[in-house]
């Protein structure tokens, strides 16, 4: 049985299926709508989510599926003390893949060794968001037509921000890629993310603090949200919050086909000025996310 706790449970092979099985969906959507006929998908979010939760529920029901599960810790038996193992064995009784998303790093891992059904990562920690990442690459391939040979910059909280560990471990892959690392010095990536992904596939990287002056080099711009839910000190976050503020005036010298990207929520990363530019990806961003989703749902269940 197969899951999804790290993007690198998939090959680069099988992400290329999932992205076209994506655009076959975006193509002929009427031609899914009955293929997760009696199928059960249990959304178990022990952290606050919109997006992410809605996407899934939203990519269950339009393959004719169905959902179940919880939105918040506080209204499941996890706040009588309950572990998520046993939480995660009761729930594999209901239904027939489960996608969860929980503040602890590692937890989705741990339901794994206990589920009779597939568990899908919705975001563990500062840790990793594997189906963001899916969104985020049929949104790079759509708009760029490669995954290869692109610069790309990841700009805010790169310490916390579990969706660009995500991409920057899918993108480690694919050939031709440099990733400009943009960040107050509070928050640049961590060690183990240099290490064990970057330098191990040679990856060509820098790290800056200055967001204007790489700017003219990129063709995807990431930008992320400072995660103040990860911080031990207010007083550190409300110093670091507006870092980074995307304006059109910053974005003078960009190229003029950059991608911007964010997994959103954005809170004032990007001045709502910018949506109105063409170089804006993130909503488009959203409606890939459900895309992919589906073809997520339909490959670990191994419906074809
Ligand atoms: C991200 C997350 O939860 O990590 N959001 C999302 O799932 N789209 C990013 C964030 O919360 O800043």
């Amino acid at each position: 049985m197969k899951n999804l706790l790290s993007i690198t449970d998939f090959s680069v092979q099988e992400i290329d299926q999932l992205l076209s099985v994506a655009q076959d969906i975006i193509a002929n959507p009427e031609k899914y709508n009955e293929k997760c006929k009696h199928k059960i998908l249990a959304t178990l979010f022990f952290e606050p989510s919109t997006r992410t939760r809605l996407s899934f529920e939203s990519a269950m029901l339009s393959l004719g599926g169905s959902v179940l599960g919880f939105s918040d810790a506080n209204s499941s038996s996890a706040s009588k003390g309950e572990s998520v193992s046993d939480t995660i064995r009761v729930v594999s009784c209901y239904s027939d893949i489960i996608a969860m998303r929980h503040p602890k790093e590692g937890a989705p891992f741990v339901a794994s060794m206990v589920s009779s059904v597939p568990i899908i990562n919705a975001g563990d920690g500062g840790h990793n968001h594997p189906t963001q990442t899916l969104a985020d690459l049929l949104t790079i391939k759509t708009e760029k037509g490669r995954l290869d040979n692109l610069t790309v910059g990841f700009c805010g909280d790169l310490k916390f921000g579990r969706t660009v560990h995500s991409l920057i471990e899918a993108l480690a892959r694919y050939k031709g890629i440099k990733v400009v690392l943009i960040s107050p010095k509070e928050l640049t990536i961590p060690d183990y993310v240099k290490s064990d992904v970057m330098d191990k596939n040679n990856m060509d990287y820098v790290e800056t603090t200055d967001l204007e002056q790489v700017m003219p080099q990129l063709d995807v711009l990431y930008m992320t949200r400072v995660q103040q839910e990860r911080f031990f000190n207010e007083d550190d976050y409300l110093r670091l919050r507006d870092s980074y503020i995307l304006t059109l005036d910053k974005l003078s010298n960009a190229k003029p086909d950059l991608s911007i990207l964010h997994p959103l929520p954005r809170v004032n990363e990007i001045a709502v000025d910018v949506d109105n530019d063409s170089r804006a990806c993130y909503f488009k961003q959203v409606a890939n996310g459900r895309y992919m989703r589906m073809a997520l749902i339909l490959k670990l269940l191994g419906i074809e």
